[in-house]
């Protein structure tokens, strides 16, 4: 177990982000968290008082990041774990039928959105050379399929942007592209329907994925990594 304290995270609605909130908040450890819901930010924040934090904030928006990352960095300071989890798919559809705007918002929820939030985060994690980045990523970011053609060009965009940062950081830290698996999230559910309950829950895959987050070191820098099934 490294001493990873604080983690921010995006993404904490539901899904794999709230299932590693809740893992991550289990084993002690400090969470900064955001998403879009105003609802579920409320209800976090009930449940998970102070020292944790929630906020809404589209990750899309830089100006929003930019105001969140500034507040967290003031209250907690830099983050000792980096985890950029929010993600948006294209509802299944051929590439050639899929509209300019929907493109165009998975490429800003997906791509940009990570930017985002790295060009906010990661200069304070530089300054003290200390911290791990985990990006995202999903098995369509190293392999295809029909019908989802934006989301693979956002998580292959994912891959390379994450592993040319890796080349970039000092010693001491390191950044990671993550493929989690197959879980069954509302995600899932959107592109595999019915099939998507063949797979296990955010809860189950927490139990795998959270200590393999909080083990991750510098030495793991550049590694395209896997959530073991
Ligand atoms: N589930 C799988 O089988 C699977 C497989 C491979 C990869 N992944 C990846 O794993 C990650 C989590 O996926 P999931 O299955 O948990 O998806 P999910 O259930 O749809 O949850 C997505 C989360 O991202 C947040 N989000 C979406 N757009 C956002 C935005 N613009 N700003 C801030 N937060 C935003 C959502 O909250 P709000 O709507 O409240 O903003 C929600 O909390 C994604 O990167 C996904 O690509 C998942």
């Amino acid at each position: 177990m490294n001493d990873s304290r604080t983690i921010v995270l995006t993404g904490v609605s539901r899904g794999l982000g709230r299932a590693m909130t809740e893992g991550f908040i289990e084993r002690g450890r400090t969470v900064a968290g955001c998403c879009r819901s105003a609802s579920a930010v409320k209800q976090l924040r009930k449940k998970f008082p102070a020292p944790h934090r929630f906020d809404a904030v589209d990750v899309a928006d830089d100006a929003q990041v930019k105001a969140w990352a500034a507040a967290v960095l003031d209250e907690l300071g830099p983050p000792d774990l980096l985890i950029n989890n929010a993600a948006i798919i294209n509802a299944n559809s051929p590439l050639w039928k899929v509209s300019a705007g929907d493109f165009s918002r998975v490429v800003d929820v997906n791509l940009k959105g990570t930017f985002h939030v790295l060009r906010h985060f990661v200069p304070a994690m530089v300054r003290r050379r200390r911290g791990v980045i985990v990006n995202f990523s999903s098995g369509w970011g190293r392999s295809t399929s029909p019908e989802v053609a934006t989301y693979c060009a956002t998580k292959w965009a994912i891959e390379g942007l994450t592993r040319a940062l890796a080349e970039e950081l000092p010693q001491g830290m390191a950044a990671v592209p993550l493929n989690p698996g197959v879980i069954n999230t509302e995600m899932l559910q959107s592109c595999f329907g019915a099939d998507a309950s063949a797979y296990p829950s955010p809860q189950e895959w927490a139990r795998r994925a959270v200590p393999l987050l909080l083990k991750l070191r510098d030495k793991d820098n550049g590694r395209a990594l896997t959530v073991p099934p």
